[in-house]
């Protein structure tokens, strides 16, 4: 947060710096419980503020121009209601229309619908993080996850290691601008630190991904199911977590699309050199704890060469990648 002289709030910052005006300055005072609570409601009125603004100038813009004028977050917001719209008009020419999205009318908050889930976009500040490529498995996913929460349900993904199981819920999160926690379960949690958690849970409205569930002891694993059973109650929903499996992630679209996202132009090709040398160290070296090829070590490799390719934007494409290839431990 940005406080003026007279300790007003005018802006607020992401951790990558980037600033945002606020809709409109608070005064801090009285409890910083309180308000806090205030600077949590100006900080949705102005991301809501600012989607808004960015759609009406969106059809008069060059879109070059316009994606370097609002936060990275509005952007994509922006980007995804344009699409939505269009796709869809261009499906109502045909029948198809009616069935596929029966509804997308132009209400004040924006609205997310994924098939016959609708959630409304929960204008959370998230300042300019990457996102994730989404490729079928992520769709897939997403999918499976709106449609659980739709019915008051939560997910649980599961799969080996460096699937996108961890990063793809909290990716969902984003979509939605709402408030997502993520939490390394571990054997030492007990029934009332995760009593505590959901209490928490349940009067922010946040969610919350669980990771590692798996590691938390079966007695407790009980009782945390009858605790959740009773939140669900609440709402007259029975407890259920739908499985969602995650086996392979999607390496060479991942790869082409971050490669892109980095100022590669020849990321198509460059893409498919990177997999296929992981694939073949895969199958070829002989198998031993310290090797990695996972997407995990994959993504190192791209950011890596990413970084290098901004700070020398004129060497040649395939020499920064292989660059970094080789400097990977292994290859
Ligand atoms: N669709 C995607 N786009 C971009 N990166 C991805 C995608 N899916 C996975 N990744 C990358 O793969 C890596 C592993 O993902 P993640 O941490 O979610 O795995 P996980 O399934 O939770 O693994 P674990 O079981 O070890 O916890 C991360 O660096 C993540 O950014
Ligand atoms: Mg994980």
């Amino acid at each position: 947060l940005h406080f003026e002289e007279d300790l007003n709030i005018t802006h607020m910052y992401s951790a990558e710096g980037e600033e945002i005006e606020l809709f409109r300055t608070i005064y801090p005072t009285g409890n910083v419980e309180d308000w806090l609570l205030d600077v949590e409601k100006v900080m949705k009125e102005s991301v809501k503020d600012n989607i808004e603004r960015s759609l009406k100038t969106y059809p008069e813009t060059a879109r070059t121009e316009w994606v370097l004028i609002w936060p990275g977050q509005v952007v994509i917001a922006g980007c995804q209601t344009f699409w939505t719209m269009e796709v869809s008009e261009a499906l109502q020419t045909g029948d198809l229309g009616s069935r596929l999205f029966p509804k997308l009318s132009s209400q004040d908050d924006l609205r997310v619908c994924a098939v016959n889930a609708e959630f409304l976009y929960g204008y959370e500040y998230l300042g300019n993080t990457g996102r994730l490529v989404i490729t079928p498995l992520t769709d897939r996913c997403y999918l499976t996850l709106t449609g659980a929460l739709h019915l008051k349900f939560g997910g649980a993904p599961a799969g080996p290691a460096g699937t996108g199981k961890t990063e793809t819920t909290k990716d969902l999160g984003k979509a939605l601008a709402i408030q997502t926690v993520v939490f390394n379960c571990s054997d030492q949690l007990d029934f009332l630190a995760m009593g505590k958690f959901l209490k928490g849970l349940a009067s922010s409205g946040a969610w919350a991904c669980f990771d590692e569930f798996n590691r938390i002891d079966i007695e407790v694993l009980s009782v945390v199911a009858q605790q959740i059973t009773t939140i669900q109650k609440a709402q007259e929903q029975r407890a259920l977590f739908r499985p969602v499996a995650m086996m392979v992630p999607d390496y060479a679209m991942i790869a082409e699309i971050s490669l892109y996202s980095f100022g590669f132009s020849n990321a198509k090709v460059l893409a498919k050199k990177i997999t296929t040398t992981f694939k073949l160290s895969s199958e070829q070296l002989s198998s031993q704890d310290h090797y990695d090829f996972g997407m995990r070590a994959v993504k190192t490799v791209i950011s890596a060469a990413g970084n290098l390719k901004r700070e020398n934007p004129v060497m040649d494409e395939v020499l920064t990648l292989m660059q970094q290839c080789s400097g990977h431990k292994v290859i």
